[in-house]
């Protein structure tokens, strides 16, 4: 998808204007209307279309126009065109007609700012992300026909200028995506470090440790985690100083369990595919290395990826297993499903160690739990320290990410005690599950400041309301920590 900033609408297939509430139309709209003797007030007035956000009308232009025909866009309340109003018009703008054969479609954005103008083009490139690589018989009929955005400015300096890093983390989102969609046969451990190795040529640093290193570390439960599987588990190490030299960075960890069996304890075949997506909190991270590398943010940052696949397998763990973490603390796996937190607590514990970072927030499709606790819109916020858990809260409603503060009680953490280790991989049954793994991942923490984010709801979207995201892979905290990192991490 190409994004255009152009000071004119000219020869576009289709030109979008927004329309507010009771049909107020704006900008190009409503000067074509008195051009044209009322022709679109017309056109809105023989039918339901009123301007609320996610309708659409498309009419032919009236004469002396140069696109062929107007997309009215509603937009909602006119007073309330905040970034995620002209985002969702930008999206549903580009999902009324992209199967409409049009190739061009501007969108009139001349009497916004040009950060809303910047906003509708980076709406416009998530909004049109496709997993289609393996499609190999698709109609015509069914492929988009929009390959261009043109976005009408009153300021094409300011609005390219504002696109800029918007158009990194769009870039980042889709890499994400990528990922996330990626099936596990494709992308293993190895080729999720291969990929992440990109990044390199962008200006970040990045290291890819195999088993041999990590056994020397001592990262005997992540390894533990692997052993079922003839793929490699591999940690990635992505470093990214945009700050000042010598501060202490910011640091996130992903679970990058590419796919999850369950191992020994077999999760049932209904449904497993689902666990292809069980390395979105690695995407996660992956993606934000990329939009802060890609927008060179002034910060200092390391994102580390424990990359594994769980399978079960004559040299897997097993259930009742007791392993040595590299924090020293033994770990009794009572259920090898319970993976994702053996993976990062040795993540967690390199991290802090190698890093000494003012904070770490982990990002993971921890448990089925939180689907429970929260539904499929939110992701559990589990921290230690107030002011990290902000950034984050704060972060969420900005971008359209939605988040929850969970509690993690000290009165629960006996519940992870186990009789034969320092602690085993479950709680007492299945009460508070994602806060006993919450409670399980701070012992591997030494007390820095963090957060983690079950984001199990939210990583994968299956009907999707949300027109800048398509069903499929979410890019979920790309956004999220991408804003965080911006409004409170830099210079
Ligand atoms: N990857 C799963 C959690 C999950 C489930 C994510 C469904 C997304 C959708 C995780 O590894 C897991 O299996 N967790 C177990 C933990 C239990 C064994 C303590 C779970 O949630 O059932
Ligand atoms: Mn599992
Ligand atoms: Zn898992």
């Amino acid at each position: 998808m190409k994004i255009e900033f152009i000071a004119q609408s000219g020869a576009a297939d289709v030109l979008a204007v927004l329309v507010h509430s009771e049909r107020q139309l704006t900008g190009a709209g409503s000067s074509l209307d008195q051009a044209s003797g009322g022709a679109l007030t017309k056109a809105m007035g023989a039918g339901r279309f009123k301007g609320a956000s996610g309708s659409t009308l498309i009419v032919a232009a009236p004469q002396g126009v140069e696109a062929s025909s107007i997309l009215l866009v509603g937009a909602g309340d006119a007073g309330k065109l905040d970034d995620a109003a002209v985002e969702a018009a930008a999206g549903h703008a580009y999902h009324a007609v992209k199967l409409s054969g049009a190739e061009t479609l501007a969108i009139d954005a001349a009497h916004l700012t040009p950060e809303q103008g910047a906003r509708a083009g980076f709406a416009a490139r998530l909004a049109a992300y496709r997993f289609d690589k393996y499609l190999t018989k698709q109609k015509p009929e069914k492929i988009p026909s929009v390959t261009t955005v043109q976005v009408v400015t009153s300021d094409i300096r300011a609005a390219q200028a504002a696109f800029e890093p918007l158009s990194a983390v769009a870039d980042a989102v889709l890499f994400s995506r990528d990922l996330v969609a990626e099936p596990a046969n494709i992308l293993y451990p190895a080729e999720f470090a291969k990929r992440v190795k990109t990044l390199e040529a962008m200006g970040a640093k990045v290291e890819i440790l195999g088993e041999a290193e990590m056994e020397k570390l001592g990262m005997h439960t992540l390894l533990a985690v692997g052993m079922g599987s003839e793929r490699e588990s591999q940690l990635a190490v992505i470093q990214w100083n945009g700050g000042n030299e010598g501060d202490a960075p910011i640091a996130f960890v992903g679970k990058g369990v590419c796919f999850d069996t369950g191992g020994i304890s077999l999760k049932p075949a209904d449904g497993m595919e689902e666990m292809k997506w069980d390395m979105g909190g690695a995407a996660a991270v992956a993606g934000l290395m990329h939009a802060l590398v890609g927008r060179k943010a002034k910060v200092n940052a390391v994102g580390v990826l424990g990359l594994v696949e769980n399978m079960p397998d004559g040299r897997a763990q097993r259930p009742g297993d007791v392993v040595k973490s590299m924090s020293g603390q033994t770990i009794e796996v009572l259920n090898t499903d319970a993976e994702g937190r053996l993976v990062l607590a040795d993540a967690l514990w390199y991290t802090q160690d190698r890093f000494k970072p003012k904070f770490m927030i982990d990002l993971a499709t921890l448990t089925g739990a939180m689907i429970i606790s929260l539904g499929m819109e939110y992701a559990g916020v589990f921290s230690n320290d107030d002011a990290v858990a902000a950034g984050i809260l704060d972060a969420g409603p900005k971008v359209g990410e939605k988040v929850w503060r969970m509690p993690i009680p000290a009165e629960y953490d006996r519940h992870i005690d186990s009789p034969i280790a320092d602690v085993k991989n479950m709680g007492n049954g299945r009460a508070g599950g994602s806060i006993t793994a919450a409670l399980f991942l701070q012992r591997f923490t030494n007390g820095v400041p963090w957060a983690h984010i079950d984001i199990a709801p939210t990583a994968w979207v299956k009907d999707s309301k949300n027109p800048i995201v398509p069903d499929g892979a979410v890019g979920w905290g790309v956004r999220l920590l991408d804003r965080m990192v911006a409004d409170k991490y830099e210079g």
